[in-house]
């Protein structure tokens, strides 16, 4: 591997994902090298240089392995090959190669819970029938009811409608259930079947043996079941009590699972970095997220709490007070992170009125919905980006933020693509909104996601004519862009190391204000973020490093943060 120890201040020791910051690629939505519409891994390798001038540390993929793409690609055929539409694993090692030469790491993402319906060994469950070992991979179940036609217990499926399917059995009866928490196409593995347990050990192995440096876990809290399938309570929605209040949410059992992971990751530990895993473990409260990165397991666990919490100063010093002090519990670094491709973008989360109480798991926005009002999404969104990559700890971004793109929400019902739409009977619109192609240049038929040829295919989601105007081309060298305070930002975080920094309030705080300063010893960071409606006078004597947008002479206007030394 190229020395990446010289490549930055961040990556000079093997603990570099403490303070890493991770951005999120979508190869569908990214780059599309050969113009067929979708996004592919040749096209993110010629792309690359975009990140190295970001100025991140390490890029997060999500799924291109063999799919049929039902989920787009969290529903994966086979794990160890990549999906012809987004190349060869020739071209996943170039674009891994490349980017290990950039100074950049690159985090895979790992779907355990559950497979394709396409893999080879649901297949064989199917064609095996009711007590094989083929079965017992999966959860088959036996149905309730005299000729077994009702579902074996109440579980929904996340994206609506029953988490049950029922099969005919090879001789044409109606067979046994088996459990999807997804889409119909995503049947749940048994986590409890040590072949189960081998199969995700030697994936593992078989993309730390090709260099990557990291898995995202997907649905981290759902592998195991609690025994006996038993119904879960009525009336439980995701945004309230304790997540393991249902049988299919933070089992303890998932512990054990990530402690052989750890083992298997540490094996591989060399003075050029840790290969890491990162959760995705939608938990509350704080501390039974925190079980999950305790040492000898997760390395980081994304913070869905803090992306969930509403733009009021109170809660959003209570959420980073919380986050701080349930992650020291266990001596593991914070994360953070505002969007990513299941929320809708944080521009447009946050161009709605901001609710006291409770936490914001909003679903996609579509066509005569309320809309969120742009100008005060953009403002706060950014003010929000300039409060979280200060802090402590690890932060992540989402393709896209960069530019302040916002959420598409006025996608046609046709083009909708994300199961969820289809399974809610179209109440939720679901996640399309936030995945629509990037745009890199203000002009061409695709904005430059696809190449500018009359035979390349349109983008496979319609994008919107304000993504040209926002595009990666239109913001470069411009002032006051989004895409320059985001490098910006970068570059302080990096050359004050605030990742690595300790947290101190300070006076200033109040109702409507946000107030902190981060030191780790290379020149103390003020952070001031006014969520008030009226301006807040600067502190005297200071010096403004960065304003997430312009001040008002010496005042900081409502929705705007500033870091000052
Ligand atoms: C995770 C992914 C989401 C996917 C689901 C099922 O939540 O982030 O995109 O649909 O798991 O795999």
């Amino acid at each position: 591997m190229p020395d990446l120890a010289s490549a930055s201040t961040s990556t000079a020791d093997a603990a570099w994902w403490r303070d890493a910051v991770i951005y999120q690629v979508y190869p569908r939505s990214w780059a599309d090298g050969n113009g067929d519409g979708l996004g592919d891994l040749p096209g993110i390798t010629d792309r690359l240089p975009h990140l190295r001038d970001l100025g991140v540390d390490a890029v997060w993929l999500s799924p291109f392995y063999t799919s049929p793409q039902h989920d787009a690609g969290y529903d994966v055929a086979d794990y160890c090959d990549v999906d012809p539409r987004f190349g060869t694993l020739a071209d996943f090692d170039t674009l891994l190669n490349r980017a290990h030469d950039m100074g950049l790491r690159v985090i895979v993402d790992i779907v355990p819970n559950h497979s394709s319906s396409d893999h080879e060994w649901f297949q064989a469950a199917l064609a095996a029938g009711p007590g094989s070992p083929e079965r017992a991979r999966y959860l088959f179940r036996d149905g309730r009811g005299p000729d077994g036609e009702l579902p074996p217990n109440n579980w929904n499926s996340v994206f609506g409608g029953p988490g049950w399917t029922r099969v005919t059995e090879a001789d044409g009866t109606a067979g046994q259930w088996y459990l999807h928490l997804f889409d119909v196409s995503q049947p749940d593995f048994d986590w409890t079947n040590p072949e189960v347990r081998e199969l995700l050990l030697s994936v593992l192995a078989f993309w730390l043996d090709r260099g990557v440096d990291g898995f995202r876990i997907d649905v981290a809290h759902g592998l195991i079941k609690a025994d006996g399938l038993p119904d879960a309570p009525d009336g439980w929605s995701e945004s309230v009590g304790p997540t393991n209040a249902m049988p299919f949410w933070d089992q303890p059992g998932v512990h054990e699972i990530y402690r052989s992971w750890r083992e298997l990751t540490d094996s591989y530990r060399s003075p050029s970095g840790d290969r890491i895993l990162c959760g995705e473990a939608w938990v509350l409260p704080a501390p039974a997220l925190a079980r999950y990165t305790r040492p000898d397991e997760l390395h980081q666990s994304f913070n869905f709490e803090y992306l969930m919490t509403p733009w009021r100063a109170e809660r959003q010093r209570d959420s980073i007070s919380r986050t701080l002090a349930s992650a020291a519990e266990v001596g593991a670094p914070q994360t953070w992170v505002l969007s990513n491709h299941d929320v809708v973008r944080h521009a447009s989360r946050l161009g709605f009125d901001q609710v006291a109480d409770g936490l914001v798991r909003m679903g996609g926005i579509g066509i005569g919905d309320p809309q969120p009002d742009a100008a005060v999404g953009l403002a706060r969104a950014t003010a929000a980006t300039a409060v979280m990559v200060a802090l402590p700890g690890s932060a992540y971004l989402w393709q896209g933020e960069e530019l302040g793109l916002p959420e598409v929400t006025d996608l046609a019902d046709e083009v909708r693509q994300d199961p969820t739409f289809a399974r809610s009977g179209g109440t939720d619109r679901g996640r399309d909104g936030c995945r629509v192609p990037m745009p890199w240049s203000p002009q061409g038929p695709t904005f430059g996601f696809g190449p500018d040829r009359p035979d390349a295919e349109p983008a496979w989601l319609p994008q919107p004519a304000v993504y040209g105007e926002l595009s990666v081309a239109a913001q470069t060298g411009v002032e006051g862009s989004t895409l320059e305070l985001y490098r910006t930002l970068l570059r302080l975080r990096r050359t004050h190391r605030l990742g690595r920094g300790t947290l101190t309030w300070l006076d200033e705080n109040s109702p409507t204000v946000l107030c902190f300063q981060v030191d780790a010893g290379a020149g103390a960071v003020t952070v001031l973020a006014n969520l008030g409606a009226e301006p807040v006078a600067l502190p005297d004597g200071v010096t403004v490093l960065v304003a997430s947008g312009p001040l008002d002479g010496g005042r900081v206007p409502t929705d705007t943060t500033v870091w000052l030394a």
